[in-house]
């Protein structure tokens, strides 16, 4: 049995066992629904600390109103039973009374990776949402490692600094993504999708990978990412944006001479939004 702490007093408690007994923590932030993208963050966790929290909290702070806070799917127990079975150790579960009680009003401005446009031009709301409840939560837990996946790429860089900037002692560890077997990336929010639409959505993954071949292959950046975002509109996708960045500074790269190449995409099928990114 995964015991489920709901206050600061029960989380504090088991960790002051796992401490007592000299055990490293890792923590593993979701918003539940869980999947096996997220589970893979799980084994990764387990294999690097001996005591594995995961914290499930569907941040508001994140969410602009227009978006799908309210209908972001929520099972608690399904998703206990999951970690239990992947040998979690405490699931961290505040609700929102425990994480922003009444008179808060602290919140952290992430700045470089998370001005760097890309999500941050489409949701500016985001990353600041992000960095205050992982700054919260890594205040709660105290970890030593925290793990995080590659799929939300410029999530991870952001927090990667917040850590860093914030002198907040913990290591963080990417995960590469985790994809169904046609390639799309496995999340949440595919639950969102029709049938007919998930037909159609491994078609954000094929032109990453294409894009990422041409690219390498000598390409112009810019030509590529143009008949990219073609294809994808053909598709039935609206095209937020498909870029080619520098895999570590998120800065615009013009040529494979810039460095290391990431390419990164957000589109919507229908009213789901799909991200999803690659490395040429
Ligand atoms: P959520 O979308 O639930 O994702 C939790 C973690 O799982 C993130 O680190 C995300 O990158 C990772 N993840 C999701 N799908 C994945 C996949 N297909 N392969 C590998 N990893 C995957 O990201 C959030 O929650 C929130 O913003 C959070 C960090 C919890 C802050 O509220």
């Amino acid at each position: 049995r995964t015991p489920v702490a709901r206050t600061l007093k029960v989380l504090d408690r088991a960790l002051l066992r796992f401490r007592a007994a000299g055990e490293t923590v890792a923590l593993v932030p979701t918003m539940g629904a869980l999947h096996d993208g997220h589970l893979t963050l799980v084994r990764q966790a387990r294999r690097k600390a001996d005591r594995v929290v995961v914290s499930i909290y569907v941040n508001p702070a994140q969410f602009a109103p227009t978006e799908d806070f309210s209908s972001y799917p929520r099972r608690l127990a399904a998703d206990v039973a999951a970690l239990a079975e992947a040998g979690v150790d405490l699931v961290w579960a505040p609700d929102t009374a425990v994480m922003y009680p009444d008179g808060f009003s602290t919140r952290i401005a992430p700045e470089g990776p998370a001005l760097a446009g890309l999500e941050d031009a489409f949701r500016p709301h985001f990353f600041g949402g992000v960095a205050t409840v992982v700054a919260k939560l890594f205040g709660q837990v105290r970890p030593d490692i925290a793990v995080f996946g590659q799929k939300d790429y410029q999530q991870l860089k952001v927090v990667t600094r917040l850590a860093a900037d914030l002198d907040l002692r913990v290591k963080i560890i990417g995960v590469p993504t985790v994809r169904e077997k046609d390639g799309l990336a496995r999340s949440s929010r595919n639950a969102y999708l029709s049938a007919e639409e998930r037909q159609r959505a491994p078609a954000l993954y094929r032109v990453l990978a294409d894009c990422a071949a041409k690219i390498k292959a000598g390409r112009p950046i810019r030509a590529v990412l143009e008949s990219g975002r073609k294809v994808l509109a053909r598709e039935g996708f609206v095209v937020d944006y498909l870029e080619a960045r520098h895999a570590e500074t998120l800065a615009p790269v013009r040529s494979l001479k810039d460095g290391p190449i990431r390419l990164l995409v957000a589109a919507k099928l229908g009213t789901t939004r799909l991200i999803d990114n690659l490395a040429v």
